[in-house]
């Protein structure tokens, strides 16, 4: 509770010095082209939906309470939405053919809480809160849920009308090497520290079995584990997974809480994912893996930091895109 006054009082200072710089943000000089994120503000909903981050932040709460892997089910549902076409709420399209309808999206939970919110919104405002700025802010407020940091999101996301089935696949799907990862990220406008960062949120992730089945038994076709797994870890998991749809912690150690246990967890080989692994055994990546493992602060800032950049992404606003009446379904036109 004591947390949230005080997040109050810092929302209340950073809406002060956003007005501020809202009113300079408002001349840009000609011919200077602008990143599509400088068309978003913090104060938004502040005439148009006042109570919106309010209800956001309350709706995700008691669905947190009532299921606490949820919190990671949401972050997660934000980042395949942001690394798809950008933040424009693609993935809850539901539709056959749609991103979520895709096989590799089976996996994805969250849905009916962005649906309880808009459902909410809609009536207090409607057509008013797009349904990417709800996954943006609840992406968020389940990070605050779950013990992790604050941010401040920018808002005026609008919501997209393309959602394509094979472009799911984009998404790392657990079994990139970190080039790919790295390219994966940079062609999103993120880099390499973002990776390592938002790769933390792992920290609270569950996975199942299937994914990494191969490094318990077959692991590149050697018909033996994979070296690079912790003996202790290897034979736990391997109780643990009976079927490849069975649910393990990505975290071992601390699954529930928000924490660098998961970095600490890569320099005991005890990864669950390769690419999650082998962000300690690539030089590229190693060293920020190092640095969150030793610093709990600097995780923490770095990953508003990055979750700030992921909510950006490639984001459509203004005319761009539209707000959705109905997070499923674009509007009938
Ligand atoms: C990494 O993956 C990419 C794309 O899948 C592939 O082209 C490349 O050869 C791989 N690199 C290594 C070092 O395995
Ligand atoms: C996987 O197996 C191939 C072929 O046997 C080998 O060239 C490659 O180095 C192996 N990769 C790893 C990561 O062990």
């Amino acid at each position: 509770m004591i947390k949230f006054c005080y997040l109050a009082i810092f929302l209340i200072l950073v809406h002060h010095l956003v007005a501020v710089q809202s009113i300079n943000a408002a001349a840009p000089k000609k011919g200077v082209s602008r990143n599509p994120a400088d068309f978003l503000s913090l104060g938004y909903y502040l005439k148009k939906c006042p109570e919106a981050e309010s209800i956001i932040q309350q709706k995700v709460g008691a669905w947190i309470q009532k299921d606490f892997t949820l919190a990671a089910s949401i972050i997660r549902l934000h980042f395949h939405d942001c690394a798809v076409r950008g933040c424009d709420a693609s993935i809850l399209l539901n539709y056959r053919g749609s991103e979520r309808a895709a096989y590799v999206s089976s996996s994805l939970r969250g849905f009916q809480m962005i649906d309880d919110i808009k459902e909410t919104l809609e009536k207090k405002c409607p057509r008013t809160v797009s349904c990417a700025d709800i996954l943006t802010a609840a992406a968020r407020d389940a990070t605050v849920f779950a013990g992790g940091p604050f941010w401040e999101v920018p808002f005026g996301r609008k919501d997209g009308r393309i959602s394509i089935a094979k472009e799911a696949e984009m998404v790392p799907q657990g079994n990139e090497n970190v080039t790919a990862l790295i390219q994966l990220f940079k062609a999103k406008g993120l880099d390499i520290l973002d990776l390592v960062t938002l790769s933390g949120a792992h920290t609270i992730g569950r996975s199942t079995c299937g994914p990494f089945l191969n490094r318990l038994y077959n692991y590149n076709g050697t018909r033996k584990p994979d070296p690079s797994l912790n003996t202790y870890y290897l034979k736990l998991l391997k109780k643990r997974c009976r079927h490849s749809t069975d649910l393990v912690y990505l975290d071992v150690i601390t699954p529930r809480t928000f924490d660098t246990v998961f970095y600490t967890n890569l320099k005991r080989k005890a990864g669950l994912l390769t690419t999650d692994q082998d962000l300690y055994s690539d030089p590229r990546t190693a060293p920020f893996v190092e640095a969150m493992a030793s610093q709990p602060f600097l995780f923490e800032n770095q990953f508003l930091v990055s979750m700030t950049k992921l909510g950006n992404v490639q984001v459509l606003t203004r005319n761009e895109g539209e707000v959705r009446v109905n997070c499923n379904y674009i509007n009938a036109r």
